[in-house]
């Protein structure tokens, strides 16, 4: 079973979208010193995971070592931590990563342990070459519950991030060996295409999701540049809405006001947050129109969302929702009105809107 380190679905960054392998110890400190003047760790974000590309050699005993990118890892955690934020790191159980680095095949327990060394606090563990070795749901299940047994081992608090790309049924039992989040996806692009194909439709399955066991579609692209301010507006609000980890995946060191004010709204983040952890759904589906409703502990979150190519008006009734409540407010604008018996969203190409009714 998991240790309970993820009542809400976790926040932070991830070296991954924008960097790919092309990181170093320089720029995660930069990274990490952003976090804090953008207002994005006030805001919640408070991870910054190292994904493939920080890992060199073993040594002759088997201990893995960073690359020459990454002189001191220790030190580069006593850095972070020391910036109230928290330190993530990459592996997987095969013998490579997905960009060809070292992975944990045969030595599971030494690297749990070299990670909680270090000060590590979350580990992105993907099968990728593993796959070669488990590529059953009983055998994918073994080899992530030893590495979720590993981790706890050294008796630090490390939050366990599955990903096999959604296959193999995880988020059915990826609490049981101890995983906090599980992806339901390939991975996301920096396209509405690829954004909106996951978010609407590969989102995992509803009744997996919940206080400490998440389910993950993939991390953020805001703040990217391939997608519109509506598109990622959409972005945001579909992943509140599933209580989906948000895991920023831009360069923080370099964000319009646009970009800083669509990833730290927070009442938008509330959404994500809320501590019921209920995934929201859709109910209403009408050509391009899409209505998904999510459950909070003082109201429901509503997003009405357009994936067509033109202007849509979305017109209904709370009623017809099943929702009842005497505000509607607008999370993105921030204007308030009292509900009365319809509505009528006017919602631009690939846009969204998304309210809270109480
Ligand atoms: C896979 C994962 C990505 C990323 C890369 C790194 O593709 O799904 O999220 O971690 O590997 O190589």
């Amino acid at each position: 079973a998991q240790k309970s380190l993820a009542p809400r679905p976790p926040m932070g960054w991830s070296s991954w979208n924008k960097f790919a392998t092309n990181i170093d110890d320089t720029t995660i400190r930069q990274i990490a010193d952003a976090m804090v003047s953008s207002g994005l760790r006030d805001a919640g974000y408070i991870y910054v995971n190292i994904d493939d590309g920080w890992q060199g050699e073993r040594d002759a005993a088997g201990v893995l070592h960073p690359n020459a990118h990454f002189p001191d890892m220790k030190d580069l955690a006593d850095y972070v931590h020391a910036r109230g934020l928290k330190l993530g790191l990459y592996s997987g159980p095969g013998p490579k990563t997905c960009a060809g680095y070292e992975g944990a095949y045969g030595h599971v327990a030494q690297d749990a342990r070299t990670f909680a060394e270090w000060g590590v606090d979350y580990l992105k563990y993907d099968l990728c070459s593993g796959e070669a070795f488990y590529n059953t749901a009983e055998t994918v299940y073994a080899t992530y519950q030893q590495m979720g047994e590993a981790l706890k081992a050294p008796g630090r608090d490390i939050v366990y991030s599955l990903c096999q790309y959604g296959r193999f049924d995880v988020g059915s039992w990826g609490r049981d060996v101890g995983g906090h989040l599980w992806r339901t996806t390939g991975d996301i692009e920096d396209t509405y295409a690829k954004m909106s194909s996951i978010g609407f439709d590969k989102n995992g399955v509803p009744n997996h999701t919940g206080p400490n066991g998440w389910n993950d579609p993939d991390m953020l692209e805001v703040g990217n540049g391939g997608m519109t301010h509506d598109e990622y507006r959409t972005h945001m609000s579909l992943w509140a809405l599933l209580a989906a980890p948000l895991i920023l995946g831009n360069d923080v060191r370099d964000m319009t006001p646009e970009t800083v004010a669509l990833l730290t709204n927070s009442e938008v983040i509330a959404v994500d947050q809320d501590p019921l952890g209920a995934q929201g759904l859709p109910v209403k589906k009408d050509g391009a129109a899409e209505i998904w409703v999510k459950p909070l502990s003082n109201g429901k979150a509503v997003g009405l969302f357009n994936r067509g190519e033109t202007p849509l008006t979305i017109t209904g009734t709370w009623t017809e929702l099943c929702i009842s409540g005497a505000s509607v407010r607008d999370l993105w604008t921030g204007t308030e009105t009292s509900a009365g018996d319809g509505f009528s969203y006017v919602i631009p190409p690939h846009g969204a809107v998304l309210v809270k009714v109480k």
